[in-house]
């Protein structure tokens, strides 16, 4: 997140400012309500539209699909239509492809519907922090960051318990489906409506020369006069200095250097293999013979809690360390859910199978989810926010973004028919494997970011210095 020394003051925020905060919260709650949909409505799609294990795999990865040109186009849309109209615009798109998927359409048409509701969120998770770092006042800007990670977690939490309780209050799938897609339309249309009454971003009104739009905003925003100077002063100043640069920026070699390294974290992030817990855990748990509400809901509640300490614990104790406990974690939890999987073979009747395993593989997959959730989860995205020199930051954050989604999109798209074709704790010794590489990885090559300004990260990469070194003072 952006900084800066204007801000709030004891007088407190204006009433405008909760608004923007709550439009940015409700940008990251659709972004986990889109991602949590999946695991507990499977059953219910699966009902419905009769579909086969590609087709599952289908409709949820082409959210991922959605993503990728939703991030690819999200810099082109902030930076020509203005950040608000962009917020506006995805709160449109989550609305329309929401309410229409509730109708229940062909599959072709609902698969379009949620490659929209991807495009919608890949708009929203670039252009929310954006706007946020731009139009809150600086000193709620580094929670603010902060909160949107929180919701995308609280939304995978809330859609998995709504549609367990809707599933179960209504057995007829053609009642319970659009009543799901309706609970998504309902905070889709509250962002919809908000961001309409939004301010535009004082920065962007200053990067088009109206300066006295930019004045009328922060008059808005901010409580006095000298605040309000301060901050266009602030905003002049920036915008003498280095600018966005396009998309050649990669092939200088030292920004090559740090691209891949934010290539590779968003890689190693979806190749542990988080989202085939987030969306198929009810349906590997099925396959060992659970189905009770514990099934459905230990992964995104535990996600979900073990989140709020993880943003305390990555200032405490840096980045790196996390991310090897995390993995280290991931790694033991991944064997021993595979081990379970072995230890229950091929039974025909999942009723047959023992205890056990059953325990085994539910307090693996439990203390999985706890390893990704106070690690990899947020940490990735924080680095990725931090390593990239100010001209590089937006073509940095959208490729690496991108490439978080294409992976997500292959786990998603591969994972069940994986189990079904290598045998059911195959998939697990993959992503363990995967753990161990990305523990090589942040050892040689990811430096630690914690504790040092933005600025002299940025000295240290310019002047050569090694990529695990560049978190040194110089
Ligand atoms: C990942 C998502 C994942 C979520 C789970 C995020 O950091 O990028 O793919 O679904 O964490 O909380």
């Amino acid at each position: 997140m952006g900084s800066g020394s204007s801000g709030g003051t004891a007088q407190g925020y204006k009433t405008i400012v909760y608004l923007i905060c709550m439009v940015a919260a409700l940008g990251g709650l659709l972004f986990g309500l889109d991602q949590g949909f999946i695991a507990n409505s499977l059953e219910t799609l699966t009902q419905h539209y009769g579909l086969d294990v590609h087709d599952k795999e289908s409709y949820s990865a082409i959210l991922a699909t959605g993503g990728i040109f939703g991030a690819l186009l999200s810099g082109i849309f902030a930076r020509f239509l203005g950040r608000k109209r962009s917020l506006v615009l995805a709160g449109l798109i989550f609305t329309a492809a929401s309410a229409y998927s509730a109708l229940l359409p062909s599959l072709p048409v609902l698969s379009s519907c949620r490659f929209a509701l991807g495009f919608a969120v890949g708009i929203a998770s670039f252009v929310v922090p954006l706007y946020l770092s731009e139009t809150a006042p600086a000193k709620i800007r580094g929670s603010m960051g902060t909160l949107f990670q929180l919701m995308i977690t609280i939304g995978i939490f809330l859609i998995a318990g709504s549609n367990v309780f809707i599933a179960r209050a209504f057995v007829d799938p053609a009642t319970s489906l659009p009543l799901m897609f309706l609970t998504i339309t309902v905070f889709a249309a509250l962002m919809f409506a908000g961001s309409f009454i939004l301010p535009e971003s004082p920065r962007w009104l200053m990067l088009k020369g109206r300066k006295e739009r930019a004045v009328a905003v922060l008059r808005r925003t901010l409580n006095t006069q000298e605040e309000i100077d301060r901050e266009i002063g602030e905003i002049e100043e920036a915008l003498h200095g280095p600018q966005g640069a396009g998309i050649g920026i990669v092939f200088r070699g030292y920004f090559f250097k740090v691209l891949v390294v934010g290539i590779l974290l968003q890689m190693f992030q979806q190749l542990v293999g988080i989202n085939m817990m987030i969306y198929y855990s009810p349906t590997i748990f099925g396959y060992a013979g659970m189905t009770g509400l514990l099934a459905l809901m230990a992964v995104p509640t535990v996600n979900m809690l073990f989140t709020f300490p993880a943003i305390r614990w990555v200032e405490k104790w840096g980045r790196k360390k996390l991310l090897y406990v995390g993995a280290g974690i991931m790694t033991v939890t991944m064997l021993a859910a595979g081990f379970a999987f072995q230890s229950i073979g091929d039974v025909s009747d999942p009723a047959l199978i023992g205890g056990a395993p059953k325990t085994l593989l539910l307090v693996s997959v439990v203390c999985y989810i706890f390893g990704f959730a106070v690690s990899w989860g947020p940490v990735v995205w924080l680095v990725c926010s931090e390593i990239f020199p100010l001209e590089g930051r937006e073509v940095g954050m959208t490729i690496t973004t991108m490439i978080n989604w294409t992976f997500a999109g292959l786990v998603m798209n591969y994972a069940l028919s994986f189990m079904g074709r290598f045998g059911n704790a195959s998939i697990f010794y993959v992503f363990a494997g995967f753990c161990v590489l990305a523990i090589l990885f942040v050892s040689f090559f990811v430096p630690e970011t914690k504790g040092i300004t933005l600025e002299e990260l940025e000295f240290n990469l310019k002047k050569g210095v090694r990529l695990r070194d560049l978190g040194t003072r110089a």
